[in-house]
């Protein structure tokens, strides 16, 4: 990627895509220039065939404080409203390829939310996880009310929302808000680690292995196992599926082509 951003630092590690939300005077409040840049950058690596998965990390301090509330806190409704601020999120959640966020430090409110569109999340022992949105008058509004509800559950979701509470690291985990959680001192290498585990799989399985599992929450559990089984289907079509099975039965490992 060639493009430069301002508000954060983009590299490629094999063939993991790294966004780093770099706004460390805000502790990396999200405001619409830096949303701008991630969503440019994360739909780069998107359409990078070298790029296998994608990590949003932010700093050891924090990964975002939140949505940049010196930005939002004159807006009136209408200009809310037509605000395309929210629909970043959005942007980020079509992404097709497997992004991982990497949470250190504070995760609170629309940092939170992204944290939660990422396909999952693994943290480092330092990580507090909020929605303190309550405490400023308003509720989350970029999915938290809805994404923190399905991943923990109605009651601490609503003890969350409705009192501000943070969590630490172990209690997301006891939540299952996060699928892992390293030590600080490991936490970079351990989760690139996690990134290059997938970023090594076969492309397409991965692509289609992400939509049936977002289509859990987009459907009743009878279209989901039918989609799925579509979906399931649909990759005998591909030639990874036939080097997958020939180098198990070969006793080798795979080489993927993605197609
Ligand atoms: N927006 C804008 N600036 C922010 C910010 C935010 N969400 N969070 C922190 N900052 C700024 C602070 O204003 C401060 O800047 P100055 O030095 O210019 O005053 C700088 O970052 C450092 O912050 P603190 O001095 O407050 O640092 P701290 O270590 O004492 O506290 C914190 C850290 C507990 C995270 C505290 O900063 C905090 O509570 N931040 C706000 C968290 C929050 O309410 N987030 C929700 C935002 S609304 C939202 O996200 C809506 C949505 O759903 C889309």
């Amino acid at each position: 990627m060639t493009e430069s951003f301002a508000n954060i630092l983009v590299r490629q590690e094999g063939r993991v895509g790294v966004v780093q939300l770099n706004r460390p005077q805000a502790l990396n409040a999200l405001n619409s220039a830096l949303m701008a840049e991630l969503v440019a950058a994360l739909q780069a690596f998107d359409a990078d065939e070298g790029v296998g998965c994608i990590v949003i990390t932010g700093s050891e301090k924090a990964f975002a404080a939140g949505a940049d509330i010196k930005q939002m806190a004159s807006a009136s409704v209408v200009e809310m409203m037509d605000s395309p601020f929210i629909g970043y999120w959005d942007a980020v959640e079509a992404i097709r390829k497997p992004v991982i966020a990497a949470v250190s430090g504070y995760c609170f409110g629309g940092g939170c939310e992204l944290a939660m569109i990422c396909d999952l999340i693994v943290a480092s022992d330092t990580a507090v996880f909020g929605q303190p949105e309550i405490n400023l008058g308003i509720i989350p509004g970029a999915g938290g009310t809805q994404r923190l509800t399905r991943a923990v559950g109605k009651s601490v979701a609503m003890d969350m929302i409705l009192s501000g509470r943070r969590i630490n690291a172990q209690e997301a985990l006891q939540f299952g808000l996060v699928s892992r959680v390293f030590p600080a001192a490991s936490f970079q290498e351990d989760a690139l680690k996690v990134a290059a585990e997938i970023a090594s799989k076969a492309p397409v399985a991965l692509r289609v292995a992400k939509e049936a599992v977002n289509r859990a929450y987009a459907s009743s559990l009878a279209e989901g196992v039918l989609f799925e089984r579509r979906a399931f289907n649909l990759l005998f079509a591909t030639e990874d599926q036939k080097e997958g099975m020939a180098a198990f039965v070969e006793k080798r490992a795979p080489t993927w082509q993605g197609r």
